[in-house]
């Protein structure tokens, strides 16, 4: 086992602490009061080739392996995870789901401009009646001969104003249940297509969070992805390794939060010395680095996994369901530690916590990750 970076990969750890310093952290608080898209910031990290990090050169990508992704958005999410999401729905759903299923066309015209960061994508699964439950797809998608008809309304879409290519999964043959779902590509612009009002959020404030509504809107029959009812699957396998991406979302929540408490845990004094050595303090801190290093080797292993060309579904859940956990419970003691200082914005940890929440909620929540990982340790 090595437990050791490459060069390449420790340059590209590099590249993103220093964009997480240089180029997010200034503003970050502003953006997240004011509910302010990352737009500059994601230009620049499209610039980077961030935004398609594991795609292939042939199709504009960084052809980059998931263990960069993942030190990527690890560096990332330490400041700005409003930032690194955005980085996580176009790589590793948007990105992933065109180059493994697409057809060439569909890769020519729609992940060549996504994975160079010219455009963004958005990954939309989820709708008011079908979260968890995602085979209960209520948005129907008609198949007229040349094209589909799709009607419905996706909830929660993250990039869902930003965005220029959507990945739609709707309804096709109600009867086959799953089986009859299928996924499209759908343009911004398209006829029918609207954008419903930017959700008012407790954490990833930043991040462009709308619903979507469809009404009679034509999709030709060229950007349904893979074979008819293939779209559940398609959403499955995409999210499977989407889950690896949340989980590094997570772990670098809590590395940051742990970060700053470290620092400030030497500086602040109470008692006539630094609260770290005041046992209490001290003991916080070890057991959050334990987790976080703790939750660094599953999410690493799960990355690992992929680019081994292994199975990473078990791995990926793993990783997301105790990453997210350590993210909130690293992010609540890091505010404890600040005292009064971690209740304000200006210290950054308030923030972490609130941006913490939501990697337990999306991507599956930590219950449906529980539902898969038993499903397979039991099978
Ligand atoms: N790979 C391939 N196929 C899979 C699969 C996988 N990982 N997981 C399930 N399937 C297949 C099953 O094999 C089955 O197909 P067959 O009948 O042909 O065998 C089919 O899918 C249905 O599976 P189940 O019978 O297990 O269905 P279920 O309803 O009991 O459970 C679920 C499915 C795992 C709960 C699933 O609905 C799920 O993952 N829900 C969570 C949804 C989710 O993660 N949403 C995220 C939205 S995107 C997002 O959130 C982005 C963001 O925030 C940034
Ligand atoms: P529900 O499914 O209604 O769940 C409610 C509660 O019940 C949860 O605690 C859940 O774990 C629990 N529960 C449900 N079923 C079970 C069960 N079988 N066993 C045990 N417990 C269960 N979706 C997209 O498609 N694309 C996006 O880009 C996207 N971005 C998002 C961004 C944000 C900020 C948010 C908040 C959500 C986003 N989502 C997105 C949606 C997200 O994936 C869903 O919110 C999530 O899957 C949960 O679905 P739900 O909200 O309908 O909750």
């Amino acid at each position: 086992m090595l437990f050791q970076l490459s060069e390449e990969q420790l340059m590209i750890q590099q590249a993103a602490r220093d964009f997480a310093q240089n180029e997010l952290k200034p503003g970050v608080i502003e953006r997240d009061e004011h509910q302010k898209f990352p737009a500059e910031q994601v230009k620049k990290l499209g610039e980077l080739g961030f935004l398609g990090m594991m795609v292939s050169e042939k199709y504009n990508g960084s052809g980059l392996d998931a263990l960069s992704y993942v030190l990527v958005m690890e560096e990332l999410s330490k400041v700005d995870a409003s930032a690194s999401v955005v980085v996580s729905v176009n790589n590793s759903l948007v990105c992933y789901g065109l180059e493994s299923y697409g057809s060439e066309f569909q890769k020519e015209k729609y992940l060549k401009p996504l994975a160079s960061g010219q455009q963004i994508g958005a990954f939309c699964l989820s709708e008011p009646e079908a979260g968890s439950d995602a085979t209960s797809q209520q948005t129907t998608a008609e198949d007229k001969g040349d094209y589909y008809l799709l009607n419905g309304t996706k909830n929660w879409i993250t990039n869902g104003s930003t965005a220029s290519t959507y990945l739609v999964i709707a309804q096709t043959h109600k009867e086959l249940k799953h089986k009859g779902i299928n996924a499209f590509i759908v343009e911004k612009g398209m006829e029918g297509f609207t954008v419903g009002p930017k959700e008012n959020k407790l954490g990833i404030r930043g991040s462009d969070t709308h619903s979507l509504m469809f009404n009679d809107v034509k999709v030709p029959k060229e950007n349904r992805i893979g074979e008819d009812g293939f779209g559940f699957k398609f959403a499955m396998k995409t999210l499977e390794g989407g889950r690896i991406g949340i989980a590094a979302q997570a772990l670098g929540i809590a590395t940051g939060a742990y970060e700053l408490a470290l620092e400030y845990s030497k500086q602040r004094k109470a008692f006539g010395k630094p609260i770290s050595d005041h046992q209490a303090i001290a003991f916080k801190l070890a057991d959050m680095a334990t987790q976080i290093e703790a939750a660094r080797l599953l999410v690493y292993k799960a990355a690992w996994l992929k680019d081994q060309g292994q199975s990473y579904t078990l791995a990926g859940s793993m990783a997301k369901l105790y990453a997210s956990k350590v993210a909130m419970d690293v992010t609540v003691e890091a505010v404890q530690i600040h005292g009064g200082y971690g209740f304000v914005k200006e210290y950054h940890v308030e923030r972490l916590m609130r941006d913490a929440k939501i990697t337990q909620i999306y991507e599956g929540t930590s219950e449906i990750q529980k539902l898969v990982i038993s499903r397979d340790i039991l099978k």
